[in-house]
This record gives structure tokens, C-alpha cells and sequence, in this order.
């Protein structure tokens, strides 16, 4: 038996010196929130800067991990970057300057694209720009094998000569060229990389069965704002016509959703009212329909402000995930810890990816009733969940347990926070704004003994 085999689960995350969060559940929520820029936008528009020939200036970026990494991969292929955190009122926010004037390398490292995933989106852009791409293939990941077929096969049909060889795909095309491409699969990362790849090439590209995602629409606007000609973008036909050059811009990325979607989630579970801003009530559709059908109250206070509220009763519901404007897979372990605690049976089924119900044997920790019988979860109602030692097994299953945790009677461990903090800006910072009882602890910083913070 190996050292960490033998090491009792909970007590893992300590013996490895990685930080853990302490949660002193029960606590009421009240106030206000920020809600930050979208990660799955700011991610993919930072790849977009390959595009222009001169400087793009984005604001309102999250300060987060993947951000930092994905700044790392562009200036692999010698893009300068300039990171700025003091520029914009949203705290923690950053305005990012990405001058791709030049681009002196062609193949991103291995090493920084295996931890970020959202990275082989540069494949599009960076061939359209140079002629050449060479990115390692991500690999799969905690909630699937996430092929990337689709994103090869329509650079192909654009007229790109492209083959994979140990491990790297190699892409190349003097120019590209207008395809009509039909995606098997309306994959986000799909449309984006052959939008992008689209913009600079030769005639018009169409996009059947496109991916209509709130951060399509953002590329998209982005993209025209540096001079693209995109129309179409938010429905499943997108129509680009190519342009031979594109110029700089100025940009602001939109509310982060899926942030906006765990603050929601946050105040659901904790019976509280608290208030949500800025974000897009239009993007949260499904997820609102979900809580109101659960019995919570959310109200539009104005067009950027959101308001949740307890409900008497909260009862079970069934939800399937789908592509957008269906319900969105990021929601899904969120929406688990609450039904957790919603009177009588939930049925979830996890259409998008195979294998994302990571979250469920930690929610059973802590006191859930759940069985899962392929991509189904049966979740029957229990009357109160208790704190637990529990680990994130990926980014929105952290960001559950956390949620779960907020609800739980007594304290919660939950370790893995290199997955949480790779989606979300100063949660813990966040969540004691809105009152919860909350602590991040590095193991070897002191005493693991921590004291819970007194309710205020
Ligand atoms: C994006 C989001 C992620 C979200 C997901 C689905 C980013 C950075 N990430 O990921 O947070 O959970 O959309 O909303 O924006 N597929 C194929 N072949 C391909 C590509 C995808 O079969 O070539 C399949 C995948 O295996 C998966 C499904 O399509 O089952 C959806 O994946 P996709 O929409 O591509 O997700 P991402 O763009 O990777």
C-alpha cells in the first residue's frame, strides 16, 4: 500500500499541503453580490486577440487561474501581454492588453495546454493568422474524453491540411476558405474555433447546427468590433463572411452566467434573500425556470439585477442538461445539492458530458440520498444534510459541495480547491460579504484547529 493509499481521505488534502476551505454551514445570506466577467467568454476572446493585427485591449476579465494560464500560452507563441488590476471598478477584475502584432511561434507547450483545455481554441485563430498551428491535443479531462474531431474535420472542409502526429495537430493553410460546415454536435468549442478560423479566410463560411451560447454571441461581437463580418450568432446558422485583415479593439466581456447561476444557487439553499448584479437575466432563462418550478422566488429588480428569495416549500423536479437554451451542464452539480434538500424525488439526467456525477459520492457524505444508474441521478429529498470532509473532483462539482456546504448542518472540509479557484474570483471573499461562515487554510500555514467565525 502506497503512502496516500493509506492516508484517510479526509485527511489527504492536508498531508499534501494543498489549501482546504472550512465551512461553518446554517448561516442566513443577505446582501448584494458582484458578479464577475465570464470566464468561458474571456477565455476564448483572449484567443480571438490572435486574430487582429494590432492591439486588443479586454476589460472586465476574472482574475483567475485559467486566465493566468491561458496568458501564459500566448506568450509561448510570443503575443504580448500586459495584465492590468487596477484599471476597473469590479474588484479583482483585470483589463488585459494582448498586442498579437507578432506572433514568432507556432506550437503552443504541452505542458500549458494539458491544464487548460479552453487553450485548444487557439488552433483556429492562430492558423487563420499565421498559416501554421501546431497544438498539442488537450487530452481528456474529470467529466469526459472531450474529443476534438469536430474542430479538426471543419478546418479540413475550410480547406486546411491537417494531421495529428505524437500528440500535436498539425495545421496548415496558406489561406483558408468559405466552407458550408454542418456540426455533428452544436459543440461551443467547435463553433468558436471555426468562427474565428472563419473570419479571416477566403468567401463566406456558413455554421449549421452551430452552438448558440451566451459566449458565441460575445466572440462574435468581439470579433466584429475588430472588423469581422459575423452574422447569425446565437442561433444555430452562422453565417461569416471572410475579411483579409482584422484591426484592434476595445472590449468589455459579459456577466459570467454560471457565477451568476452558483450565487442564485447559494441563496436557494440557504433560504435567504440576497441580490445579484450585473448580470444577463436572458442567460439564465433555463436556470430560473428550474428554481421557480422548485418553488424559489427570483425576481428581475431591474435589467442587470437579479433578487432571489425563499419560497415556502421547495419541491423535487426533473432536469435534463442540454446545448444552450436548454439547461446548461455547468448548472447541473449545483442544481443536485439543492434538489438534495427539496421535498420528494429529482430525476437528473447528464446528456452533454459522460461522465460528470463526480459530485455525488461527496454529496452522499454528507447526508444525501442519491443513486445513479448510468447518466441518471435519483435524488430523493432529505430533511437536513451535515458537514462533512469532502473533495471537488472538478470545477462546478467544487463549486456544489461548497453550495451543499453552505446548507449543512455543522462544519464542512472540502479540499480539490485548485478546481474551484479555476472558475471563481474571491468566492470565499464573496460568500463572507454575504454573511457565511467561511475560511480558506493553507495546512502547513499553522493550526488546523480553526476556530468557526462568530455570526455577525
Ligand atoms: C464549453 C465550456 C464548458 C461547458 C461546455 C458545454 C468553455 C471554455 N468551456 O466546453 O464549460 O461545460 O462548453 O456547455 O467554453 N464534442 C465532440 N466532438 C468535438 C467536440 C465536442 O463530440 O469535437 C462533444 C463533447 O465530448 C461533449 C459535447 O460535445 O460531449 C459538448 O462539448 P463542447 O460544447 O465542445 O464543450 P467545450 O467547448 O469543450
Amino acid at each position: 500500500m502506497t503512502l496516500s493509499q493509506s492516508i484517510p481521505k479526509d485527511t489527504a488534502s492536508l498531508v499534501e499541503d494543498k489549501p482546504v476551505l472550512h465551512i461553518w454551514g446554517r448561516s442566513p445570506l443577505k446582501g448584494h453580490v458582484s458578479i464577475s466577467g465570464a470566464k468561458n467568454s474571456a477565455l476564448v476572446l483572449m484567443t480571438g486577440a490572435l486574430l487582429a493585427s494590432d492591439a486588443c485591449i479586454l476589460r472586465n476579465v476574472p482574475a483567475l487561474a485559467d486566465i493566468g494560464s491561458m496568458g501564459q500560452i500566448l506568450s509561448a507563441l510570443g503575443v504580448k501581454i500586459n495584465f492590468d488590476s487596477n484599471t476597473d471598478a469590479t474588484a479583482g477584475a483585470k483589463t488585459l492588453t494582448i498586442d498579437a502584432s507578432t506572433i514568432t511561434q507556432t506550437e503552443a507547450p504541452y505542458e500549458l495546454v494539458s491544464q487548460l483545455r479552453a487553450s485548444f481554441f487557439a488552433l483556429g485563430p492562430l492558423l487563420a493568422r499565421t498559416g501554421v498551428a501546431k497544438m498539442p491535443l488537450p487530452g481528456g479531462c474529470a467529466i469526459g474524453a472531450r474529443p476534438v474531431a469536430l474542430h479538426v474535420r471543419g478546418l479540413q472542409q475550410m480547406g486546411a491540411d491537417v494531421y495529428i502526429e505524437h500528440g500535436v495537430v498539425h495545421a496548415y493553410a496558406k489561406r483558408l476558405k468559405g466552407a458550408r460546415i454542418y456540426l455533428d454536435y452544436p459543440s461551443v468549442g467547435a463553433t468558436e474555433t471555426l468562427m474565428m478560423a472563419a473570419a479571416l479566410a477566403e468567401g463566406e463560411t456558413i455554421l449549421e447546427n452551430a452552438a448558440q451560447e451566451p459566449e458565441v454571441i460575445d466572440l462574435a461581437n468581439f470579433c466584429n468590433a475588430m472588423g469581422a463580418k459575423i452574422q447569425g450568432a446565437g442561433t444555430n446558422s452562422i453565417v461569416i463572411e471572410g475579411v483579409p485583415r482584422l484591426h484592434g479593439v476595445d472590449y468589455n466581456i459579459i456577466p459570467d452566467r454560471i457565477e451568476a447561476g452558483t450565487f442564485l444557487m447559494a441563496g436557494a439553499i440557504t433560504q435567504s434573500e440576497i441580490t445579484l448584479s450585473p448580470v444577463v437575466p436572458e442567460h439564465l432563462t433555463a436556470v430560473i425556470a428550474k428554481l421557480k418550478d422548485i418553488g424559489v422566488r427570483v425576481v428581475q429588480e431591474d435589467h442587470q439585477t437579479l433578487r432571489v428569495m425563499p419560497g415556502a416549500v421547495l419541491r423535487g423536479t426533473d432536469i435534463e442538461t442540454l446545448p444552450y437554451p436548454g439547461f446548461p451542464t455547468d448548472m447541473q452539480a449545483l442544481f443536485m445539492a439543492l434538489l438534495t434538500l427539496c421535498e420528494g424525488n429529482s430525476v437528473i439526467t447528464e446528456t452533454v458530458f459522460e461522465n460528470r456525477l463526480g459530485h455525488v459520492p461527496e454529496l452522499i457524505r454528507m447526508g444525501a440520498d442519491i443513486r445513479v444508474k448510468g447518466n441518471h441521478a435519483v435524488i430523493c429529498g432529505v430533511p437536513f444534510l451535515s458537514g462533512a470532509p469532502v473533495s471537488g473532483t472538478d470545477l462546478r462539482a467544487s463549486a456544489a459541495l461548497v453550495v451543499a456546504a453552505l446548507a449543512a448542518e455543522g462544519q464542512s472540509t472540502i479540499s480539490g480547491l485548485q478546481y474551484l479557484d479555476r472558475g471563481y474570483e474571491n468566492i470565499e471573499a464573496k460568500l463572507r460579504g454575504l454573511g457565511a461562515r467561511i475560511e480558506r487554510v493553507q495546512p502547513n500555514s499553522g493550526s488546523m484547529l480553526v476556530e468557526a467565525p462568530s455570526l455577525v
